[in-house]
């Protein structure tokens, strides 16, 4: 059952099913549970303030918690050891090919993560995410690169100090106001932004409220879009580069 409220679908889900890791098999593929649920779970936002990610508390408690089970998405380990994802192996591989291709360039990227992708970028690469643990992570396996603690939407960088600015599975986060604040920032440090995100399903509504279950059972809720290969060109005012079940890539470029 699904219910609109502040312009966002929340998806009513079995209490039930709340913290099995393995309901819902083919919902998100970056959540650890299925999708949210209008209760508030007592941490970040709530049904009754209009989403924030990037600026959210409760957000930024949750990544820091998830970053050692993170990479458990990607390779389908742990809670997504059961999930089943068809075609997921294939598109993570042609993601981090696409991520391999692009040409060497001074990146910063936004919102890095682990590095899982971060790493195949080519050229000098910064990494900057909110969380120091994730950063931890990502600073492990960018040998010749650097990673560091940052808020995207206030890089700590100078104007054009980058070539390109990257960013996995952030972007698709952003509600309207944070989403305006980095593509500003992106727009200032420099001239070509590259966005891999989460794909738009037939079993996904365009952005909702996601309760996600770590693996210590602590639930938190994060805010969530899922955009097709053209939408996401479109916003970004550039060009739809992958369009897959599972991902989608755009690329923009100013001068
Ligand atoms: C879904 S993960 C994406 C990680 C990685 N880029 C990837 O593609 O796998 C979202 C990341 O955004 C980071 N994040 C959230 N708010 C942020 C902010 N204000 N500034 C920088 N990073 C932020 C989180 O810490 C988390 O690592």
């Amino acid at each position: 059952m699904c219910a609109r409220s502040h312009g966002i679908t929340f998806t009513r889900i079995d209490p039930a099913h709340a913290s099995d890791p393995a309901h819902g098999t083919t919902t998100d593929p970056d959540t650890t549970t299925d999708p949210g649920t209008d209760r508030d779970p007592g941490t970040g936002n709530g049904t009754t303030t209009d989403p924030t990610f990037a600026t959210d508390a409760g957000t930024a408690t949750y990544y820091d918690r998830r970053a050692r089970e993170y990479d458990d998405w990607y390779v389908g380990a742990g809670a997504y050891a059961v999930r089943e994802r068809p075609g997921w192996d294939e598109e993570v591989a042609a993601i981090v090919a696409l991520v391999a291709r692009l040409p060497p360039r001074r990146t910063l990227d936004v919102a890095c993560g682990t590095g899982y992708l971060t790493r195949h970028l080519r050229g000098f690469v910064v990494g900057l995410d909110l969380s120091p643990a994730m950063v931890e992570i990502a600073q492990s396996r960018l040998p010749d690169g650097l990673a560091l603690v940052g808020d995207a939407l206030h890089l700590p960088v100078a104007t054009a100090g980058f070539e390109r600015v990257f960013t996995g599975h952030f972007y698709g986060h952003l509600p309207p106001a944070e989403r305006a604040a980095f593509l500003s920032e992106a727009r200032r440090v420099a001239r070509e932004l590259v966005v891999v995100d989460t794909a738009r399903r037939e079993d996904t509504p365009g952005e909702r409220w996601e309760q996600r279950v770590l693996g210590d059972g602590s639930r938190h809720r994060v805010y969530k879009r899922y955009l097709d290969g053209d939408e996401l060109a479109g916003e970004l005012g550039g060009t739809t580069l992958f369009a897959g079940r599972w991902f989608v890539a755009a690329r923009a470029t100013w001068h």
